[in-house]
C-alpha cells in the first residue's frame, strides 16, 4: 500500500509491505501522475553477506524488537519499568484532503502517525501513542524521516547575546545528536535542522528542512546506519515523559522542501510561521514601532524620567511604549520578588495609570514586562507556597530564580488571576513574557503547563499581543509561537552582531515576528560604537524599536533615527507580509539580503558592511527572487553614508539604474566603497 502527500513544491510518499509505514520518497514535487507502486519497489533496497535476511524497515518509528541496526523511534516500557517491544503491524490508513492519519498497532498500544499538508507549503508531521494499560514512554520520535544521501547537515548553536550560529557538519557513519536538556528550547540547541545537498546556496540548490514545535527542550539524531541509510528524529528530551500514561503525542514536526537554495526553505518558513502557526489578534493591524526602557533605566523608575523618555519616543516615532523589568514587588535588582506582580507603591505611588495616561496622551500604546512562571526565594509568593517550585530544594537558582511548577493546577490559576489583574486594571496590548532560566529538571508537564496558561490568558484577553523572551532568544520555536506574536531574538543591541543573528534566524523567522532595537551608542553588551545610521538601518530589516536613554542623542542622531522610522513605517506594509532572501555575497565582508513584497513589485536590499573587505574595490552583489524578464528600477536610498574615500563615478551615489531582472541577478550591483557598520539600502519597483 502506498500514499502521497504534497505541499508547497514537495511530495511525500510512504508505503507499507505490512509492518509501520515507512517514507519512500521526501523532495520536490513528483508530477500526480508517478506511480507509488513503482516508486516503493524502486526504494528496495538489495542485500549482501553480514547483513540479515531482510533489512529491518527504517519505518516512521523504527522498532527496537525489529533488529534495527540504529536508534528506535521509540522506547517503551510498562508501567513498572519492563522494557518492552511490540511488533507494530499496520492496521489502517485514514485519509482526508491534505491529511493523512497511518495507524499501527501491536499488545494494546497504537501508534498513529499523522502527516498534514498546508497551503503555506510545508507538512506537519505528528506521532500519537495510546495504551490500553499505563506505560512508560523513554522515547518517542514524531515520524522519522530519512535524509538525504548526499550534502551537510545544518544545525543551530547559541548562546546569551549569541544566538542563531549556523554550524556545517558533513555526514559521516554514526550519529550526529542534540539534545537540549534544560527544560526550553534554549540559546543552546534551538529545534531546527537543514539538510542542505552539495552545492546549495542561499539562492541555488536542493535542501530539506524540519523544526520541532515545541519549548520544553528537545532531542534529534541525525544517523547514518551502518548500511549507508541515513534517518532524521525529533523528539522530547529522553526521560522528559515522567509519568506512566495511556496517551503521548510528540509536537508537531514542520517540513519544508526547496529546489531553490536555503532561500526556499526560508520563504516556506517564514510564510508558515507567520500565516498559520501565529495567531495574530488583528492580521492587518501594522506591527507598531517598539519604545523599550531596558537598556535607558533598568530598575531605576521614576515617573517624571520615564515619561520625558516617552515623550522623545514618540516624537521620534514610536507607537508602543515598553516598561521592562523593575515596576512590581520591591524589584530595585534581580535578585528578589518574582512571583509578587503587583505594583510597587514606592515607585509607582498611584500605580501605573499617570505613566500609561501621558503615553496614551503621546498616541502610544502600553506594553509591560513580566517573567511569571518564575519565582525569586525573596518574594511573598515563595514564602506563602515553598512547595510550589519546579524540582529539588537545594537546587543551583539561575540569576537567583526558581522555577513554579506549571504542571500544578493551582499554581497555573494563581498566575492567571495575578496577570489578568494586571490586564484588567490597565490598558495592556503588550507583554514582553520573560523566561530567564534554566529549568532544573526536564518535564513535558511544564511546557504543557504554560502552553495552556498562555492559551487560557490569550482565551480572556484576546486583544493582547505576547513577546517570547527568554534571556533574548532562549525560547523561540513554533510551539511557543503558537501562543506569542514576536520574538526577542537576543539580548545583544550590538548591530554588528544582530546583522549576523537576524540574518541567520531570517532561515526560519519572518520579519514581522523578528523585535530588533536601536540600542545605545555604546553597546551596553559588547563596549562597540557603531553610527546611528548603522544600528537604525538594522533595527529596521525586521519588527522595529528603539532601547536605549533617548536623552543621549544628539541632534544629527535623532535626525537620522526618526527618518529611517519614517521610512520603515510608511514600507513595513509590504516589508513585513513580503519575504527575506539571503543573498550569496561574493565578499564575506558582505550581509546582504532582500525583502521581496508578496506581489513581487518592490523589494528592499539591504547590504551590511560587516567588516573590511580584503580586495580594493566592492565585488558586485548578485540579487536574487526577480522575474528575469521584468525591468526594475533601483535606487540607494541613503548616499549620505557614503565615505570620505569613496571618489569615483559609482553610479548609485548619484541617481537610480534601470536594468532587467536578469542583468541584477547575473551582474549583480556594485555599490559604493564602505566603511564597515554602514548599511547600504537599495529600494526596487518593478516597472
Ligand atoms: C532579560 C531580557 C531583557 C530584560 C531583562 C529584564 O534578560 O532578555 O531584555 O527584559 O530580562 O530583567
Amino acid at each position: 500500500m502506498q500514499w502521497r502527500v504534497d505541499a508547497g513544491g514537495q511530495t511525500l510518499a510512504l508505503a507499507t509491505s505490512g509492518g509501520i509505514p515507512e517514507v519512500i520518497y521526501w523532495g520536490a514535487a513528483l508530477p500526480a501522475s508517478e506511480d507509488l507502486s513503482q516508486l516503493a519497489d524502486a526504494a528496495r533496497h538489495d542485500l549482501t553477506g553480514g547483513m540479515l535476511d531482510a533489512l529491518p524497515a527504517l519505518s516512521l518509528s523504527p522498532e527496537p524488537g525489529r533488529a534495527f541496526p540504529g536508534q528506535p523511534g521509540h522506547l517503551l516500557a510498562e508501567a513498572d519499568g519492563a522494557p518492552m517491544s511490540p511488533a507494530f503491524v499496520f492496521e489502517r490508513a485514514e485519509e482526508a484532503a491534505g491529511r493523512l492519519a497511518l495507524v499501527s498497532s501491536a499488545d494494546g498500544i497504537t501508534l498513529t502517525h499523522h502527516i498534514a499538508a498546508h497551503p503555506t507549503g510545508v507538512f506537519t508531521l505528528q506521532t500519537v501513542l495510546t495504551a490500553s494499560r499505563p506505560i512508560r514512554v523513554a522515547w518517542l520520535a514524531a515520524p522519522v524521516l530519512p535524509a538525504l544521501q548526499t550534502g551537510d547537515i545544518i544545525d543551530l548553536h547559541g548562546k546569551w547575546t549569541g544566538e542563531f550560529h549556523l554550524i556545517r557538519t558533513r555526514w559521516s557513519p554514526g550519529i550526529r545528536l542534540r539534545e537540549a536538556r534544560t527544560g526550553r528550547s534554549g540559546h543552546e540547541h534551538p529545534p531546527y535542522l537543514i539538510l542542505a545537498d552539495d552545492g546549495c546556496t542561499n539562492t541555488r540548490g536542493t535542501a530539506l528542512a524540519l523544526q520541532y514545535a515545541w519549548s520544553g527542550g528537545h532531542r534529534m539524531v541525525a544517523e547514518e546506519l551502518p548500511d549507508g541509510r541515513r534517518q532524521i528524529q525529533f523528539g522530547a528530551p529522553v526521560g522528559a515523559e515522567t509519568a506512566p500514561g495511556t496517551h503521548f503525542a510528540t509536537a508537531e514536526l514542520i517540513a519544508a522542501g526547496s529546489t531553490t537554495g536555503l532561500n526556499g526553505i526560508a520563504a516556506a518558513f517564514q510564510h508558515d510561521l507567520r500565516d498559520r502557526v501565529v495567531q495574530w489578534p488583528d492580521p492587518a493591524r501594522p506591527r507598531p514601532v517598539h519604545y523599550n526602557c531596558w537598556e535607558a533605566v533598568y530598575f531605576r523608575h521614576t515617573l517624571p524620567e520615564l515619561a520625558d523618555i516617552a515623550t522623545r519616543a514618540a516624537a521620534l516615532g514610536a507607537e508602543r511604549f515598553v516598561l521592562d523589568d523593575g515596576w512590581f514587588g520591591r524589584r530595585d535588582d534581580d535578585t528578589t520578588s518574582l512571583g509578587d506582580w503587583t505594583v510597587d507603591r514606592r515607585k509607582w505611588p498611584d500605580g501605573l495609570h499617570p505613566l500609561i495616561r501621558h503615553i496614551r496622551d503621546l498616541g502610544m500604546t502600553f506594553g509591560l514586562w513580566v517573567e511569571p512562571e518564575m519565582v525569586n526565594p525573596d518574594s511573598d509568593l515563595f514564602r506563602a507556597h515553598p512547595d510550589w517550585m519546579l524540582g529539588p530544594r537545594d537546587q543551583i537558582t539561575g540569576r537567583g530564580q526558581m522555577v513554579l511548577d506549571l504542571a500544578n493546577p493551582m499554581v497555573r490559576d494563581t498566575l492567571f488571576a495575578q496577570v489578568s489583574a494586571i490586564l484588567r486594571e490597565y490598558p495592556v496590548d503588550y507583554m514582553k513574557w520573560d523566561h530567564n532560566r534554566l529549568l532544573p529538571i526536564v518535564d513535558t508537564a511544564q511546557t504543557h503547563g504554560i502552553y495552556d496558561l498562555l492559551a487560557r490568558l490569550r482565551a480572556a484577553h484576546p486583544g493582547v499581543e505576547i513577546e517570547s523572551c527568554a534571556s533574548g532568544g532562549g525560547r523561540i520555536d513554533a510551539g511557543i509561537l503558537a501562543h506569542t506574536h514576536r520574538v526577542w531574538l537576543s539580548d545583544s543591541n550590538d548591530a554588528l552582531e544582530r546583522l549576523r543573528m537576524q540574518h541567520d534566524a531570517a532561515l526560519f523567522l519572518p520579519a514581522a515576528i523578528t523585535g530588533s532595537h536601536v540600542g545605545p551608542r555604546h553597546c551596553h553588551t559588547s563596549g562597540r560604537i557603531l553610527p546611528m545610521s548603522f544600528r537604525a538601518w538594522v533595527a529596521a530589516q525586521r519588527h522595529m524599536g528603539f532601547e536605549m536613554d533617548l536623552r543621549e542623542l544628539t541632534g544629527d542622531e535623532a535626525a537620522t533615527l526618526k527618518k529611517v522610522t519614517a521610512w520603515w513605517k510608511t514600507n513595513r506594509d509590504w516589508t513585513m507580509s513580503g519575504t527575506i532572501h539571503r543573498l550569496d555575497a561574493a565578499d564575506p565582508a558582505v550581509t546582504a539580503e532582500m525583502q521581496i513584497a508578496r506581489d513581487g513589485g518592490r523589494f528592499v536590499l539591504f547590504a551590511g558592511q560587516a567588516e573590511t573587505s580584503r580586495q580594493i574595490l566592492p565585488r558586485p552583489l548578485r540579487l536574487t527572487g526577480l522575474d528575469p524578464a521584468a525591468r526594475y528600477a533601483v535606487a540607494l536610498i541613503n548616499p549620505e553614508d557614503v565615505p570620505r574615500q569613496s571618489r569615483g563615478p559609482n553610479a548609485l551615489k548619484s541617481g537610480s539604474l534601470t536594468l532587467g531582472g536578469q542583468a541584477l541577478m547575473t551582474l549583480g550591483l556594485l555599490l559604493p566603497v564602505a566603511w564597515p557598520g554602514t548599511m547600504w539600502v537599495m529600494e526596487g519597483v518593478r516597472l
